[in-house]
C-alpha cells in the first residue's frame, strides 16, 4: 500500500498526545511533505506508536518531545525520515545492548519489551533502517530515534507497442516482461 508517512505519523501523534499530556509532556510535531512509501499501515503505526510512547515515558514532566517527518537522501536512496526526540535521562550502556532483544524491558509489568524488537523487524521488512543516539550527560541528556523508509519504487510502466510499430520494428517482449517483474520483487521483500 502506498502511504503518506507524514499523515500517518500525525494520526499516531494525535492518538498519544492525551496520554503524554497526562504526564505533562507536550508533543511538538514538525512535518514537511514527503514522497510516498510502500508499506503496511498497521505495522508502521506500531513502530511510530512505540517510539512516541517510549519517548513520552522517558521524558521528564513539563518537557516536550519532538516528532519530525522530513524528506531525506540516504546512501543514494531518497526516502522519508521520522525522528522522535526526548529530553529524558538517556539510555545507559547496559540497556542499549539489550533494548532490541525480545522481552527486554526496564518497565516491569508496564512494558512487554517487544516494542523495539518488533519495530526493528518491521522496518527491515520495509527496506528501511532504525537507529538511535542517546546521551546521559547532564544538560545534554536525551534520546533520539530515527527511522528511514525508502521512497516507493515508481510502478513499472508497461508500454505496449502500438500495432504500427510492431509491424514496422517487431516486438521486444522480453524487455517489457522484465519491467513487469519489478513490483513482484518489491512485494516479496515485504
Ligand atoms: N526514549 C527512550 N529513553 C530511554 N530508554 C528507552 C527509550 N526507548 C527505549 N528505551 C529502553 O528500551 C527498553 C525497551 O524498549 P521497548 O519499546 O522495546 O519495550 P518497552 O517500552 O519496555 O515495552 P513495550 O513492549 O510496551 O514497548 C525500554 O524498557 C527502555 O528501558
Ligand atoms: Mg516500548
Amino acid at each position: 500500500m502506498l502511504l503518506d508517512v507524514g499523515g500517518l505519523v500525525e494520526e499516531v501523534v494525535a492518538l498519544y498526545s492525551r496520554s503524554a499530556a497526562v504526564r505533562r509532556v507536550r508533543v511538538e510535531s514538525e512535518r514537511k511533505s514527503t514522497s510516498l512509501v510502500s508499506g503496511f499501515r498497521g505495522q508502521l503505526i506500531q513502530v511510530f506508536g512505540n517510539l512516541i510512547r517510549n519517548a513520552t515515558e522517558a521524558a521528564p514532566p513539563d518537557s516536550a518531545i519532538t516528532v519530525r517527518v522530513r524528506p531525506v537522501h540516504r546512501r543514494g536512496r531518497s526516502g522519508v525520515c521520522v525522528l522522535v526526540l526526548d529530553r529524558g535521562r538517556g539510555i545507559p550502556q547496559s540497556v542499549r545492548m539489550k533494548m532490541f532483544d525480545p522481552f527486554f524491558t526496564t518497565k516491569d509489568l508496564k512494558g512487554s519489551g517487544l516494542g523495539l524488537w518488533v519495530s526493528k523487524r518491521i522496518i527491515a521488512q520495509h527496506d528501511g533502517t532504525i537507529r538511535f543516539r542517546s546521551s546521559e550527560r547532564a544538560g545534554l541528556n536525551g534520546t533520539v530515534f530515527e527511522v528511514f523508509l525508502p521512497t516507493a519504487d515508481r510502478p513499472a510502466v508497461v508500454q505496449l507497442p502500438s500495432l504500427r510499430s510492431v509491424a514496422e520494428k517487431g516486438t521486444s517482449e522480453e524487455k517489457s516482461g522484465d519491467e513487469e517483474e519489478l513490483p513482484l520483487k518489491a512485494a516479496k521483500a515485504n
